[in-house]
């Protein structure tokens, strides 16, 4: 095996850091911001549950899978790939899956950090008290017109792309692995706190119901609010492949951030053990973030299918509602901007390994190097929310925005999941992948290996063809 001696090929210090990171990873923007939203879109309950059903059949085997190859290759995804595939005597063009990945990551990332630039404005809004007795007619308001300015989404898009940027070139050892201990069960506890005010002052009922209760005549209809406000829906297989692409968004897989963050996992790990806790609690996450945002939504005349804005126009409605809120509105902004901070880095880490491996790069100067590239590519985002949002600036009815969201999270991922478990199913050797996972020869180890054979790419495959229209 190839052994290089940066410092990025640190181990984690214990398994426990592993799984932190790797839950710190996986729950961000896409179980708050994001499912809310798309579930609204896309006509609720049906909609979670086709989302759950990918999670556990498609989601959870892969994530075994990425860790897996991740740990035995110990580098950057490109080189893991190339040497593993060498290794198992395939062909090292392999490696262009790691390229696959880099590039949906510097997607990914470049409207990630606009998103979680939203966020950080929103702790200055909430701490200066301007939620206070507002309405949803008054939070809608004040977002679409925070939205208007192209400079200060492209001010606080700045500062959360150099925070993502401070914590990478440190290396991710020392600092975030405290604070994602520290944070991510804080947000967990104002999760909670957020669904308890829902459900006094929402309409549970209706919340958990549109949440929770499939109406399966909606699984085809994918819905939006037009400019004018009025919604369109239309009947399209779409739904199933955003959900898929969701299972694959929220539990941060198709792309080689699990991956890279398993090379560094001790050998001594139980891969199956962490993939549990970090699906688990990402599940969660996402479920208690609808549960507190829909019954708002229903008791305030909100619309669900509101898009990207959902969380900004509905959580800001309790805050300036429930006592203490402002401390509370406050807290909970800081704990999305860190929980969306633990998730940035985890996109640029892979490009950032391999640019050290590969062309001698200092860790400083690679994360600096990437840092730029995404931030660059997060100007159009910017955009698309003010002066590119005209139907001018559209291509096939998507902004910039919804251009890059689709074609990396619904495609790329997916396609890059379906060839890692292509991978560890058929290119590696039986012996190989169970060595790694240390489950025996039992009933564990071989359900894990027929459904990473069959079951999770013949269902990726499916959902592709159903959406684009050959089956
Ligand atoms: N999983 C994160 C979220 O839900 C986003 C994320 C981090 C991600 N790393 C990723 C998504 C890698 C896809 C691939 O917010």
């Amino acid at each position: 095996m190839l052994q290089t001696r940066n410092p990025i090929h640190d181990q984690w210090s214990s398994r426990l850091a592993f799984i932190m990171a790797a839950v710190g990873s996986a729950v961000g923007l896409g179980n708050v911001w994001k499912f809310p939203y798309i579930t609204g879109e896309n006509g609720g309950g049906a909609f979670v549950l086709v989302y759950l059903i990918c999670i556990a059949l498609i989601g959870a085997p892969i994530m075994m899978a990425e860790i897996l190859i991740g740990r035995r290759g110990r580098q950057s995804p490109i080189n893991t790939m190339r040497t593993l595939a060498i290794q198992e005597g395939a062909h090292p063009a392999w490696g262009w899956l790691g390229w696959m990945g880099v590039m949906a990551g510097f997607l990914i990332l470049s409207y990630y950090s606009v998103i979680a630039g939203w966020s950080l404005a929103y702790v200055v809004k909430a701490a200066g008290g301007v939620f206070r007795g507002a309405d949803g007619a008054a939070t809608g308001a004040l977002f679409d017109s925070f939205l208007q300015s192209p400079a200060s989404l492209l001010l606080w898009h700045t500062l959360f792309m150099l925070l993502t940027v401070a914590v990478v070139a440190r290396g991710v050892r020392s600092g975030l692995e405290q604070a994602v201990t520290v944070m991510m069960p804080a947000l967990f506890v104002l999760l909670v706190i957020l669904v308890l005010y829902a459900f006094y002052e929402g309409d549970f009922a209706r919340g958990v119901d549109f949440l929770l209760h499939p109406d399966f005549s909606k699984v085809f209809q994918h819905c939006e609010l037009l400019d004018s406000g009025e919604k369109s829906c239309r009947i399209t297989g779409e739904p199933i492949l955003i959900a898929l692409g969701q299972a694959f968004f929220t539990l941060s897989l198709g792309m080689g951030a699990i991956m890279v963050y398993g090379s560094y996992m001790p050998a001594n790990a139980s891969i199956a053990a962490a993939t549990l806790v970090i699906v688990i609690s990402d599940t969660i996450a996402a479920l208690l973030a609808g549960l507190a945002i829909f019954p708002i939504v229903f008791a305030n005349g909100l619309e669900p299918a509101s898009g990207p804005g959902l969380i900004f126009k509905t959580l800001p409605i309790a805050f300036g509602a429930m006592p203490g809120g402002q401390l509370f509105g406050t807290l909970f902004f800081i704990l999305l901007v860190f929980a969306a901070w633990t998730s940035a880095i985890s996109l640029l880490e892979p490009a950032v390994a391999w640019l050290v491996e590969n062309r001698g790069l200092s860790r400083i100067g690679a994360t600096a190097l990437t840092g730029v590239l995404a931030w660059l590519l997060g100007i159009g985002t910017v955009l698309s929310f003010n002066l590119w949002s005209g139907e001018s600036f559209q291509l096939f009815g998507k902004t910039w925005f919804g251009l890059v969201d689709h074609l990396s999270a619904n495609i790329m991922l997916p396609l890059g999941g379906f060839c890692i478990a292509i991978f560890a199913g058929w290119v590696m050797a039986r012996e190989s992948s169970r060595e790694e996972l240390q489950l025996g020869d039992g009933v564990r180890y071989r359900t894990w290996r027929f459904v990473i054979r069959y079951v999770s790419p013949a269902l990726v495959l499916l959902v592709f063809l159903n959406t684009v229209g050959l089956l």
